[in-house]
Parts: C-alpha cells; structure tokens; sequence
C-alpha cells in the first residue's frame, strides 16, 4: 500500500468536546476515521494528546505534518507493516508523543483503505486480519446511565441490558425494552434526563431498585439479561468505596455482588473493584466460577477494561492470574489497529471472551461495529438509543448483516 495523502481536521464528539478526523487517499480510493474519547478512562490507556485548553490542535499537527511526512510515497506490504511503522515513529512506550488519538486516526483509516482497495467489506478485513470466524455480536444496551457520565445520580456507571441472537432479532427487542423502560421510569419522575451514553440518567434510593427495573424487563422480554458496567476506579476513595453515601470496604462490595448474581439475571461485571486491586478481582472471578445464578449454570462474566485496557500485555498478566474472565476491547486505549488485534487474540488464546467497546464521548464513526463482528466478539457496547451517534453504529451491525448473508 502506498498512501498518497494524509488530511486531519477537528470535528465535535457527543459531549461537543473537538476530536480528531483523518482522511487518507491511495490511488483512487480514500477513507476517514475519527476517534472516541473516554470520561471513566484507565491510568494505563495509551495517552490521547490534548491541548491545554482540551483541543487537539497538537495531535492534527502531528498527523499533518510529522506522519504525514513519513507515510507519503513510502511503500507498505502490509498493514501490519504500516502500524508497526508507526508505533515505531512515536517511539514512546504509551504513544504520548505524536499522541495515541492521532496515530489511531491513520491507522483505522489505514485499514478501511486496505479492505476498499482488496474490495472486501471492513469487518472481513478484520476478521482475515485477525483469523477470526466472524458473528453476530450479543447487543449491550446501556439503557441506565450513571457514574461520571451522568453527575453520579446512581453510583454505578452503567446498566446494560444484554440481548442475544442475530442483530436484525435483537435490535427490535432492545428498542421496545427501552421505550419501556423509559415509560417505567416516567412514572417515578416525569423529568428523567439522558446520560453520556444515551440511555436514561434517573435517581434511585437505593442500589438494587435499578436491578429490580431491569429484572423485570427481562421477565418480560425472552433472551434478555443484565449487565453492569461499576467502573469502580471512580467510586474508590481512601481504600473504601463511596455508594450512595455509603462507604463499603472491598469484602462488603465482594458480598454485595454475590448478592446481586443471586438475587438477578446477571450476565456480566465489568471493572466490580479499582483498577489496581488485583486481588479483589480473582476473589470474584472465583466466587463466580460455577455458581449457580438465576441464568442457570452459565457462568457470569467478570470483564476488566481500566484493569486491562486493551493492552496485549495487561492482559496476559490478567488471564494468567485469573483476575478476570472476558476482556473489553476499546481500540484507543492502545493506539493502533494491530495492537488491538493482538489484544484480542491474547484473549482469545486463554478461551475467554470479548466485548468491543464504543467511549463515552462518541463520533459517527461506525468502525467498532464492523471490528465486534469481524472478531467475533461475545457482545459490543454501543451505547443507549437516545443519541444518533450510537443508534448509526447500530445501524451498521443491521447492514453488516446483510452484507454477510449476501456473501
Ligand atoms: P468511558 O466509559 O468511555 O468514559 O471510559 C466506557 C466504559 O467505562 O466502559
Ligand atoms: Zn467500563
């Protein structure tokens, strides 16, 4: 592959914070990516570079000038070559100094020009890329919205609600769960605003009502289950963490977890304890194995994202310890498509699963959603339907659908 051009620019994200837009061309072909950005980010994330003032006039300098330099007219054999070339042309461990925004931007848009140029679809691509089976990815709905993206109106950060089979069957169901759940909500307080993620920011008095809203979802809609993202980092204050006005050291949110997988449908925890407190983790991954829950014996996943973030090596360590296991996959918490590729087959290796992950401050770009079925991933999180930016990568799942079974 050669790139002839390389063009960033500035455009807004969900929360109208500016973010990064590159355009490559090669031969006749061109392709654009822009990049998330997170709020409950992980301290070990590849480094988005910002300017003092939040912009990101440094990282479009970068692409324009330093990688653009260095990628016009030279010759790739490969993709892999590509981003391997430019992990080396940063030269930092965490991509701090052309910024992983910046270089994830040429490397998404990379791999969207080599699957136009090969003239296969993108999530083929991926899946070629990654030696994976492609399939429909289980749809994560985060239908109650709280933690940092939502002024902390609930302690956890998110409430998903799980639907299993085929996208064009799922989505249906997802879409009449939530105008329900937002009829149900209603009924409490008629003003109920939306989160960060587009599902519903309410206010509960206590930690299980959330649960008990969702369980009877589920009753109502077959092939439905709950997860529920802690992001606990952000609730972790001098050793204890802070729920609802309540301190709850690490064994009573281990008991209270236990509680809930008893008592509800839970499909998945995703970061239950700080994103250092190792050890809390494997005591939940092992009180979870085998235990029996109102699914019947399926096992409840325990999902690191701050704990691992989407680092090939994290991740190794996580498995080999048993922290946890299922894996969230974001692509700019490390920076280039080929690290995140190699963070899914490190996980795939240890036979756990994956869920491909959009941020919470989104763009229309849909690449999640072609890399969760390219991959073959357990789940995706898209996000809640009150916002366009997560409904177009819904969206895409449905046209990748029929894209597959056209094939
Ligand atoms: P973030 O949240 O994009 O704000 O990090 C998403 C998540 O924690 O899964
Ligand atoms: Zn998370």
């Amino acid at each position: 592959m050669r790139i002839n051009t390389v063009l960033a620019r500035s455009i807004s994200d969900t929360r109208g914070y500016p973010t990064i837009e590159t355009i490559l061309t090669a031969g006749s072909f061109s392709a654009t990516a822009s990049i998330p950005s997170g709020k409950s980010t992980g301290t070990h994330e590849a480094f988005e570079l910002r300017d003092a003032d939040g912009g990101v006039t440094r990282a479009i300098e970068n692409v324009n000038d330093e990688i653009a330099h260095a990628l016009v007219g030279r010759d790739f054999d490969s993709i892999d070559e590509l981003d391997a070339f430019l992990i080396q042309l940063d030269g930092t461990k965490n991509k701090s100094r052309l910024g992983a925004n910046a270089i994830l931007s040429v490397s998404i848009a990379a791999m969207r020009l080599s699957a136009l140029m090969e003239n296969i679809p993108l999530w083929d691509a991926i899946a070629k890329r990654t030696g994976t089976t492609q399939q429909a990815p289980r749809l994560y709905v985060n239908v109650i919205n709280g933690g940092v993206h939502a002024d902390f109106r609930l302690p956890f950060q998110e409430y998903i609600l799980v639907v299993e089979g085929n996208t064009n069957e799922a989505l249906p169901i997802a879409h009449e769960a939530f105008t329900k759940l937002g009829e149900l909500l209603r009924t409490h307080d008629t003003d109920v605003p939306m989160g960060d993620e587009g599902g519903y920011a309410p206010t509960f008095d206590t930690l299980e009502q959330p649960f008990e809203l969702l369980a009877s979802l589920v009753a109502e809609y077959p092939g439905t289950s709950i997860a529920l993202d802690a992001a606990a980092s952000e609730l972790f204050h001098n050793g204890a963490y802070q729920l609802l006005g309540k301190s709850y050291s690490a064994d009573e949110l281990l008991a209270f977890y236990r509680e809930l997988v008893e008592r509800f449908p839970l499909h998945s925890i995703e970061d239950p304890f700080d994103e250092d407190s190792v050890t809390d983790f494997i005591r939940l991954t092992a009180m979870l194995e085998d235990f029996s829950t109102p699914l019947g014996a399926k096992k409840v996943l325990v999902v690191g994202d701050d704990l691992t973030v989407t680092n090939p090596v994290r991740i190794s360590q996580a498995m080999k310890y048993k922290e946890i296991n299922a894996v969230l996959i974001k692509p700019n918490q490390i920076g280039t498509v080929r690290e995140t590729i190699l963070a899914v087959q490190e996980t795939y290796t240890a036979d756990c699963k994956v869920i491909a992950s959009h941020r919470s401050g989104e763009t229309d770009d849909t690449f999640i959603a072609d890399f969760a079925r390219g991959i073959g991933a357990h789940g995706i999180k898209a996000g809640g339907f009150g916002q366009k930016e997560r409904l177009e990568k819904y969206d895409r799942l449905l046209a990748i659908e029929r894209e597959a079974e056209t094939r």
